[in-house]
């Protein structure tokens, strides 16, 4: 008796608080019918009554997230096969009251591409991933939801001299990461992925399709390296192809961390900046497990590209950065697709392997921070970093070197601005393998422990940070409102003295602030 009169208060409190969402998600299912009538919604519409559904939404790159108890499933997920069905997202989503979260490759840091406190509707660009490839015109158009490593493969397949200077990890979006800037190990030569677009299509908040031309030009400086989400959806992008040359040369030299190492790493801070803009040298500090001996349990790898022959790599280094002792046995030669999978980390894979169908996913459960880094850190400081990774054992410190190219873009020619005057760009990344809140939480400490402790050792005024890195702990917006002065706090970190051009510009294209999330670019206020 009693249960079945609570079953019944049960049902009763589930039914008002589902009311909106069944209403939402009926009105957006039928506005979209409305609106595309000669396609069964069914086909491109995923709500949650559909078995489908659920292996849609999920979004596995970041368990971490996807656990978090404050967001709410979407009403529906969508996938559009083209541009029409994404205006009618938009469209309906506004007449519904629904937010869009906008995914491509869904490797958000915090999940904001997939995650919402209010009722929403993903637009899932997996289905919009064609790629075309102009060589006579070194030009190429992608869709945003294609990943880096299909870009990369398709280059190849026609040209073995051509490549884009855009991140390492191959299952990454180009819809998130060209739209945060995007940098990876042909950054000194070349620049950003970013600063490599030519043109771009857009859906805008009234559901409009555009392209550079018809958006004008402040809108298309702000897409490029002004953070995906804030401006509307993003369906492709026209970029610059940049010529490599036929044979490239690669190295990876491990260094247990002792002191000798301590003191090639701070030389590498002079020089690794200012080399040869073919030549990148990152380094990665990690904590690798070592039964035999337990102090040698940290690591420094020197990862490198050169853009040439090995024959001209060996002198260049002896010349140039001698403390490492780079020999010719530790490099490789190869073509420059092979060195993407190289420097992903796959020796001897096949470039077939970077069609996103056979890439592996990355799944882990992490929490990232970035810094950048204007003067070279002091010797201690290393030696304590070593320390700290002995408490913390899947961590990893990445640094990539700037300078080159870089050095002589200037800060305003779009939203990134960490150019001149920034010798290397710091990712602190913590994993960790098991599941729940509290496992999550000592490790998200001791990483804001971490950062805490560099702060006297990186750039200031601001604290500056890479938005492609996204770390919700350096503000967000308040709910359902956008103080332009608390999201100032987060925005010049990420965008410095170009974060008040992008209110500007989001004011004049989506005065509505339709496109919002945490840290999506507030409205302009004086
Ligand atoms: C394993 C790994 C390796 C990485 N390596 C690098 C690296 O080498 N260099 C580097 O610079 N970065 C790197 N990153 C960071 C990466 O650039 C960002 O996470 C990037 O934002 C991911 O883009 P996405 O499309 O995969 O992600 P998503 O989660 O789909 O999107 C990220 C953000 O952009 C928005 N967005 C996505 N698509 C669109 C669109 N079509 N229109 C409008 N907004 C959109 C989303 O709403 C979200 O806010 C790496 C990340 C991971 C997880
Ligand atoms: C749309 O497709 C679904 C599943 O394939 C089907 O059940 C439904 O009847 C179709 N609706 C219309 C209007 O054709
Ligand atoms: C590790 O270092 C500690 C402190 O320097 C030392 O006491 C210990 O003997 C070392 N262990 C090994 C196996 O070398
Ligand atoms: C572990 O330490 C020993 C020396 O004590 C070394 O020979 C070995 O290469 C180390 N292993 C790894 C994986 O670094
Ligand atoms: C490195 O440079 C020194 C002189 O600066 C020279 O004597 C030596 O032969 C060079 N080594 C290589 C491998 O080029
Ligand atoms: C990679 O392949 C080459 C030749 O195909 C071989 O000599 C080398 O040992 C391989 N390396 C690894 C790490 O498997
Ligand atoms: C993977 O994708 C490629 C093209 O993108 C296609 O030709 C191939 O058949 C796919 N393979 C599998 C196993 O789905
Ligand atoms: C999600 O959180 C719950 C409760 O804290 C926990 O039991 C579960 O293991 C977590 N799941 C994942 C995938 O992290
Ligand atoms: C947002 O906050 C400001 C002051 O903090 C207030 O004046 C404004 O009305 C608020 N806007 C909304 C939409 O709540």
């Amino acid at each position: 008796m009693g249960l079945v009169a609570t079953s019944v208060l049960w049902i009763a409190i589930i039914s008002i608080m589902c009311i909106d969402v069944i209403r939402a998600h009926d009105g957006f299912v039928s506005c979209m019918n409305d609106i595309i009538p000669f396609v069964n919604t069914s086909s491109y519409v995923f709500t949650r009554d559909m078995p489908m559904y659920s292996s849609l939404v999920s979004s596995p790159h970041n368990p971490r997230c996807s656990n978090s108890t404050a967001s709410k499933r979407p009403v529906g997920i969508v996938t559009p096969n083209n541009i029409f069905e994404i205006q009618a997202s938009v469209i309906c989503s506004r007449e519904h009251g629904l937010q869009v979260r906008v995914r491509s490759g869904g490797h958000d840091y915090e999940g904001l591409s997939y995650l919402c406190k209010t009722p929403f509707v993903i637009i899932d660009m997996r289905n919009l991933r064609s790629i075309s490839i102009d060589i006579k015109q070194e030009s190429a158009w992608v869709e945003s939801g294609a990943t880096l490593g299909e870009l990369y493969y398709s280059i190849a397949q026609e040209s073995q001299t051509h490549g884009f200077p855009a991140g390492v990890c191959p299952s990454v979006g180009v819809g998130g990461h060209f739209s945060g800037g995007g940098f990876g190990a042909m950054v000194r030569k070349y620049g950003l992925a970013a600063d490599n677009v030519i043109d771009a299509y857009l859906v805008d908040a009234k559901g409009r399709f555009l392209d550079r031309e018809s958006m004008g030009e402040d809108l298309f400086w702000a897409i490029r390296g002004g953070g995906g989400a804030s401006f509307g959806v993003i369906v492709a992008w026209k970029i610059k192809l940049i010529r490599v040359p036929p044979k490239v040369t690669v190295f990876n030299v491990y260094k247990n961390m002792d002191q000798h190492t301590i003191d090639i790493i701070r030389h590498w801070q002079h020089k690794a900046p200012k080399m040869k803009n073919e030549l990148f040298i990152r380094v990665l500090i990690q904590y690798v497990h070592n039964d035999t001996n337990p102090n040698i349990s940290v690591q420094a790898l020197f990862n490198s590209l050169f853009l040439g022959e090995l024959k001209d790599l060996i002198p260049l280094m002896n010349e140039t950065f001698p403390q490492l002792g780079l020999k010719e046995k530790d490099c490789l030669e190869m073509s420059w697709i092979e060195s993407v999978l190289f420097l992903a980390g796959g020796l001897n894979k096949t470039a077939e392997l970077l069609q996103s169908n056979k890439t592996d996913p990355y799944v882990s459960y992490f929490k990232a921070k970035s810094d950048f880094v204007t003067k070279p850190i002091p010797q201690h400081v290393f030696v304590r970093i070593r320390e700290k990774f002995h408490q913390q054992k899947l961590i990893f410190m990445i640094m990539d070197p700037y300078g080159g190219r870089m050095s002589e873009i200037s800060e305003s020619h779009i939203p990134f601005p960490h150019r001149k005057g920034n010798l290397y760009n710091i990712q602190y990344l913590v994993k960790w393998d098991v599941n729940g809140v509290r496992a999550s939480n000592k490790h998200i400490h001791w990483l804001r422990k971490l950062y805490k402790y560099m702060r006297p050792y990186v750039s200031k005024h601001p604290r500056s940070a890479y938005v492609n890195y996204r770390d919700l702990d350096i503000g967000t917006n308040p709910q359902a409102n956008t103080s332009y002065l608390e999201a100032k706090v987060w925005g010049e970190k990420y965008f410095k003295g170009n974060f008040k051009r992008l209110t500007k510009v989001k004011s004049k294209v989506d005065p509505d602030n339709f496109f919002r999330s945490e840290q999506s670019i507030p409205l302009h206020q004086d």
